[in-house]
């Protein structure tokens, strides 16, 4: 039986927490960066609608189901009318509905008034020029990387190398900054020796079963379902030349979101703002990477994509019966980023830590081969041996699972 979802109510949940005090910061930031809005824009109409939302959460109203003309101009919306329960609360309802529903709704602001602005733009600049030098020190060490002399024996321990860079790239996501995690932080952990140091941390560790999956693939194909922009992206595209560039994969497609979306998560216009903001750093290996990744795109080696699949509520249970299904199917591996992608896998429910990744999957198991690659920034984390809750609580306390300093690569592969 599937456990039931956290709740904005429950206080041993991260979710308690993220709907008192993280939403109402990251609302008060979207007034400040309102400045973004074109020439000409009421402000104070858009400054009135933040103020009317941050009420609703502190006064714990009800939430309201879309309109018909919201869902005219935004037909997701239909889903969560769908899931939408009579007498939900922004501070008692679930959480990974409710966190979804709160992006809808900022997002309507503006295109109700069809104005296209990244209202999280600022914040995801300055977040990206303050990992300037674990970008620099990357961007070295691919431009002076010598693929071919990497022995077929070798691959592996490379490959571990990769998928960590991509890892603990997850550790750069903005939301959290709203809580107590300083810049300071984010850059420590994005060097190669906090990399290393941290390896004890990752929980549950399939790389080596990963690494044979694809490795024994006849014409491999990756995909990559994004998460943050910036630091994190950057990541991700340095760990799918490595898989292009050993032939790991023929061809990596990464996959966008359409809408601004938990504050830091990639849109593909932000593939372009990576690629200025890295020219702008004037630094010649910053220059040359970014060469390198245009010429992936060009030569369709690389693809960008979004859907509108990716900013629903629905747990990916729901996957093999949408659309964007077609895409991922046949697809030699997966790749899930980040710790929002990992709740959606597993429903958010309140699995018993020991509960097996495929177990928590539900419906999807078995129609796509998916990887997790998480760095565990909230309650639902499954799929660990007997005895690791429990030490971990004692050592750190009830919410081991929401500091974002452990990780988990899960697999499961396709029937
Ligand atoms: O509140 C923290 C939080 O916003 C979680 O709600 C969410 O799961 C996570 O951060 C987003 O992290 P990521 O960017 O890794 O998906
Ligand atoms: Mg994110």
């Amino acid at each position: 039986m599937v456990p039931s979802p956290y709740m904005n109510d429950d206080v041993h949940s991260f979710a308690y927490d993220t709907a008192r005090v993280r939403w109402p910061k990251i609302l008060v930031q979207c007034i400040e960066d309102l400045s973004l809005l074109p020439p000409g824009s009421d402000v104070q109409w858009f400054t009135g609608k933040f103020k009317e939302l941050l009420s609703a959460i502190d006064e714990d109203k009800e939430v309201q189901p879309f309109t018909d003309a919201e869902i005219k101009l935004n037909p997701s919306l239909k889903v969560y009318n769908e899931q939408l329960t009579s007498g939900m609360t922004w501070k008692t309802g679930p959480w990974l509905y409710l966190e979804c529903y709160l992006y809808q709704y900022i997002n309507n602001f503006f295109i109700s008034k069809s104005i296209d602005i990244d209202i999280f733009q600022n914040l995801k600049q300055s977040t990206l020029i303050s990992s300037k030098l674990g970008i620099i020190e990357l961007c070295k060490k691919i431009n002076e990387f010598d693929f071919c002399s990497v022995k077929d024996d070798d691959k592996l321990i490379f490959f571990k190398e990769f998928i960590d860079i991509s890892l603990w790239g997850n550790s750069t996501d903005l939301s959290l900054l709203a809580g107590n995690v300083t810049l300071e932080d984010i850059k420590s952990i994005q060097g190669a020796e906090t990399r290393k140091a941290n390896e004890k941390n990752i929980l549950v560790n399939g790389t080596t079963d990963i690494f044979t999956h694809l490795s024994q693939a006849k014409s491999p194909v990756v995909d990559i379902v994004l998460d943050n922009s910036g630091f994190e992206v950057f990541s991700d595209i340095v760990l799918a030349i490595y898989l292009i560039e050993t032939k790991l994969a023929g061809k990596v497609t990464f996959h966008c979101k359409k809408i601004p979306w938990f504050v830091s998560d990639t849109l593909e216009k932000d593939f372009d703002e990576l690629f200025k903001e890295l020219i702008a750093f004037g630094d010649k290996d910053t220059a040359q990477f970014v060469d390198t990744v245009k010429s992936y795109i060009s030569q369709k080696k690389f693809v960008v994509t979004s859907d509108d699949y990716w900013t629903l509520c629905s747990p990916y249970w729901t996957l093999p019966r949408d659309s964007i299904y077609e895409q991922l199917k046949d697809s030699t591996l997966v790749i899930f980023k980040g710790d929002l992608n990992y709740r959606k896998l597993t429903g958010d429910v309140q699995w018993d830590k020991t509960t097996p990744f495929e177990t928590a999957l539900q419906d999807l198991k078995g129609k796509i081969n998916v990887v997790s690659l998480r760095t565990c920034k909230a309650d639902v984390t499954v799929g660990l041996p007997e005895g690791v809750d429990e030490r971990l609580k004692a050592e750190h306390g009830e919410f081991w699972s929401s500091s974002g300093k452990y990780a988990v690569i899960s697999f499961c592969a396709k029937d």
